[in-house]
């Protein structure tokens, strides 16, 4: 079975709209080859994504299996009107629904990656997302998803999950603050249990960081802008960053951001620099 290999950097496609398709296709002409997407029209247009991947493998950037697909199930409290799956079914059948809808959208009979969006309480793990849950294992069962994950979690909603014998995911991909250390907790309960964490909102979350004097001096020595050094320093602790540009100078420098090396004493100071 093709299995794209985890890319370093995954681009987003949220809120670009009727630029979905061509933001697509220019990150994967400027190299991407991981692409972060959601069947939650309110947000993402999934099929805009489809149409920048039929494009390129047409125009011959890449494969499918050259490319990282990650997409996602949203319950309805995160959806608008244009559902992905028939309200009046259980989970169960609405997740079957929804990932069927995004390989057709995606045009693929697969995806890397399937993340719940969000667990049903903002506190706890829920029933309704054990069977969620449950029901994205059988989809990855069937091979319909490689790997699964959850996002917008808590470090109770991993330690509930954990504590109710559930699988542990593949990915965690959560907004990352650099005021709670870059979601320090999360990332070491990451670690232990050799979990992905997948980073978004480094640069929007963060003006403090990317505007404080040291930071721009550590950006400034490695000639490189205060973006690129926080990519540069979610990668050397271990943060699989997330980038939804919509500029391609960014999209290289971002890509480039990959290249530079921080000295481990700066990685720790930037580490606590907020929180
Ligand atoms: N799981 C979830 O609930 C969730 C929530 C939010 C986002 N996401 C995912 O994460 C993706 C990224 O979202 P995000 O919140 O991290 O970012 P975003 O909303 O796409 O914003 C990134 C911002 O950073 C700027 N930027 C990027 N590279 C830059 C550079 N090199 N120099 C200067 N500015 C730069 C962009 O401006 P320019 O466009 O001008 O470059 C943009 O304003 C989304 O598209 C989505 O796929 C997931």
């Amino acid at each position: 079975m093709p299995d794209a290999l985890i890319p370093s950097f995954l681009y987003g496609t949220a809120w670009k709209e009727d630029r979905t398709a061509s933001l697509t296709m220019l990150a994967l002409q400027a190299g991407f080859r991981g692409i972060d997407t959601a069947n939650q029209r309110r947000h993402y247009f999934e099929s805009g994504v489809g149409e920048a991947l039929s494009s390129a493998y047409a125009a011959g950037v890449l494969t499918r299996a050259e490319v990282f697909l990650q997409t996602k199930f949203t319950y309805q409290r995160g959806q608008d009107h244009r559902l992905p799956y028939d309200p009046s079914e259980s989970l169960t059948v609405k997740v079957a629904q929804s990932l069927a809808s995004s390989l057709e959208h995606l045009g693929t009979d697969y995806v890397d990656s399937y993340l719940l969006h969000g667990p049903s309480s903002n506190y706890d793990w829920t029933e309704a997302d054990t069977e969620v849950w449950e029901a994205m294992r059988k989809e990855r069962d069937a091979g319909r998803t490689h790997r699964l994950g959850v996002s917008n979690v808590s470090l109770q909603h991993l330690e509930q999950m954990k504590a109710a014998g559930a699988e542990m995911p593949a990915f965690v991909q959560n907004r990352c603050f650099a005021r709670l250390g870059w979601d320090r907790e999360i990332r070491s309960f990451c670690r232990e249990h050799k979990i992905i964490y997948q980073g978004f909102s480094l640069l929007t979350a963060n003006p403090e960081v990317l505007e404080h004097a040291p930071f721009v001096d550590v950006a400034r020595e490695l000639s490189a802008t205060p973006a690129q050094a926080v990519f540069a320093f979610a990668q050397a602790v271990g943060i699989l960053p997330l980038t939804g540009t919509s500029n391609a100078d960014h999209m290289k420098q971002d890509l480039a951001s990959l290249e530079l090396t921080l000295p481990p004493d700066v990685v720790k100071a930037i580490e606590c620099m907020a929180g």
